[in-house]
């Protein structure tokens, strides 16, 4: 713990650095919080190039102190986003379960021996100050509650698992955060919702997104089987009925007895997907609703507030937010919009700072989550001018750099979007995107096949002007996060980003937050009437979004986007070296250092 006489020893006046770290479980990140203002956050992924990246953030950290212009003698502080001990007792609880395979004693080994947070704060950083560690569910409370504007809120996480608690009830008032209940691993609403995942054929912490949207496509017709795998009540507690699981013994989710309960067998991942599986889909996505909004009308109950904060990786279920805030007993909502494990480092560094100073952090809300590495004019024109490309330079003239980009996404052109500060989070929010126009039908398997390569059921988001959002979707407040979903007005035509059920997971762009992207759509507006566009994440299918000028490049060539903003600059495909296009078609050959090829090829260009 710190030595309260080191904090003492600053200076008045002087604002404390704290280092806020998640890593170790999936997508590590790292943030600094300066005076109690959050002034970078970035996850690991970014930088290392792995989707998901769990590795211990040292290039997020090293990002963070160059962004602030720091050394590490600057930082008072580094803040560990869950507490190790309690963690390693519920690993050792794991290795001592009966009947364990022998991959899952050896995996739950590998854990036990892995270098503690600690010994790699010293070791990997090179940092000899003090450092706190803090409860992993406290981490996500502190990571909603602390940015979300409110003055008192009650405040619900809901996540697989961290340490020992897989959901808590808690309250927020003023500068505290106090737990009320929880409820503890093995049971676990994110098990659940991930067994089926994986029952399904996808990914176990990526595919849940996909879950979520094939739901709408099938009928409810397994709720009652699905009921039988949670056994829950009016309280806040749950259980899971663990026969139908094996995560416990096995390396697999979900038990022989699911597959009985179901009657079918598990889809193979890529395998074709058919109405069994979006039947099961949308049951779960029923059967959770259910769950959650029972859990919160009881926290209602026990924390009274007419405010509601949440995070952990089940927030991110933007269609259940939605069902929370219309049907559930709360006011208002705020979902942290990187409420997994990632946003799990800026709770730590939220909670330290209160620790150290007996004061909330700045208790704005959070407007938006541009945090990470900036794009800069310089370094971009420098890349693009030592290479062999042809460019377009719009520097100094930002109105003519809209009006062009406009042209081309009326014309149908699908644009990659890239200039600024990095999002911090899982969604692309106009800084790291690709832009279409969302009134035209053909737009979505036209993006699937030019870049995303993605499952055809799966739609894509609307980003819609902030003062015209209700002239399109039935939505009465800001929705800066892509966190909550809501239904297009039926008169209204957008094929491109409506989904099955009428639905959209709509971003509202503001000037004061956003103000490039809003000319933009301002722009398209006053030319198309229309003041939405499409806004997907800015990657390749099973890579990480974007962050650098040189993975803009790559993504770009090695796709078939139409066209590449990157910072002031505009690249055409039709006008990029043969080489690059020769290069693009020799790696798309290999998935497998693909990314590298061309990042080679990039910089022998230069
Ligand atoms: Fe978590």
């Amino acid at each position: 713990m710190v030595n309260q006489d080191f904090i003492r020893l600053r200076k008045n006046n002087e604002q404390l650095n704290i280092i806020g770290i998640s890593a170790g479980y999936h997508d590590s990140a790292c943030c600094l919080m300066q005076g109690g203002v959050l002034t970078a956050a970035a996850q690991e992924e970014r930088f290392s190039r792995v989707k998901q990246d769990k590795a211990f953030p040292r290039q997020a950290f090293r990002y963070c102190l160059r962004q602030a212009g720091l050394t590490i003698s600057d930082v008072d502080c580094i803040a560990y986003y869950e507490d190790p001990c309690q963690k390693l007792s519920r690993q050792i609880w794991m290795g001592l379960v009966p009947n364990l395979s022998a991959a899952r004693r050896e995996a739950t080994l590998d854990r036990l021996a892995a270098p503690q947070p600690e010994q790699a704060i010293r070791q990997l950083l090179g940092y000899d100050g003090p450092v706190e560690m803090t409860d992993h569910h406290l981490s996500h409370a502190a990571s909603s509650y602390y940015f979300s504007g409110f003055e008192e809120a009650a405040i619900l996480t809901v996540d697989g698992v961290g340490d020992w608690p897989t959901t808590t009830y808690g309250m927020g008032q003023g500068a505290q955060i106090q737990r009320l209940e929880q409820v503890n691993f093995p049971h676990s609403l994110g098990f659940f919702y991930s067994a089926i995942t994986s029952y399904l054929g996808f990914e176990v912490n990526e595919g849940e997104y996909k879950v979520m949207g094939l739901a709408p496509y099938g009928k409810p017709l397994y709720v009652d089987q699905l009921r039988q795998l949670v056994d829950t009540g009016p309280g806040g507690q749950f259980r899971l009925n663990l026969k139908y699981f094996a995560f416990l013994t096995e390396d697999r989710m979900y038990s022989d007895e699911l597959i009985g309960l179901l009657g079918q067998t598990p889809r193979q991942p890529e395998s074709e997907l058919n109405s069994f599986h979006e039947d099961v889909a949308r049951s779960l996505q029923v059967v959770l609703e259910e769950i959650l909004l029972q859990k919160v009308r009881y926290l209602k109950e026990i924390a009274p507030s007419e405010n509601l904060c949440m995070a952990g990786g089940v927030a991110l279920n933007c269609v259940a937010n939605r069902r929370i805030l219309k049907d559930g007993p709360f006011k208002r909502l705020f979902v942290q919009p990187a409420a997994g494990d990632a946003g799990g480092a800026i709770g730590a560094a939220a909670l330290a700072h209160v620790r150290l100073t007996g004061e909330a952090p700045v208790r704005e809300r959070l407007a938006h989550v541009f945090l990470g590495p900036d794009i800069s004019g310089s370094e971009a024109h420098q890349i693009l001018s030592a290479s062999s490309a042809k460019f377009r330079d719009f520097r100094g003239n930002e109105e003519e750099l809209i009006r062009f980009v406009v042209d081309r996404l009326v014309a149908g052109d699908v644009v990659g979007w890239c200039h600024g500060r990095m999002e911090f989070g899982p969604r692309s929010l106009g800084a790291r995107s690709i832009l279409a126009d969302a009134r035209r039908p053909e737009m979505r398997d036209r993006i699937n096949a030019l870049v995303k390569m993605r499952e055809a059921f799966r739609p894509f988001a609307p980003a819609v002007l902030h003062s015209k959002v209700e002239l399109n979707f039935e939505l009465d407040h800001p929705s800066p996060f892509m966190l909550e979903t809501c239904a297009v007005k039926p008169e209204i035509d957008l094929p491109a980003i409506t989904h099955v059920d009428g639905s959209a997971r709509v971003q509202t762009v503001h000037p004061e937050t956003n103000p490039r992207f809003a000319r933009l759509l301002e722009e398209f507006y006053r030319r198309t009437n229309c003041p939405v566009l499409l806004n997907t994440s800015f990657n390749m299918r099973g890579e990480p979004i974007i962050c650098s000028i040189v993975d803009a490049l790559k993504c770009f060539i090695r796709s078939k986007i139409d066209l590449l903003m990157v910072g002031d600059f505009v690249l055409e495909r039709s006008e990029i070296p043969p080489l690059w296009n020769l290069q693009a078609a020799v790696t798309a050959t290999s998935e497998e250092g693909a990314g590298e090829g061309i990042g080679h090829l990039v910089y022998t260009l230069l």
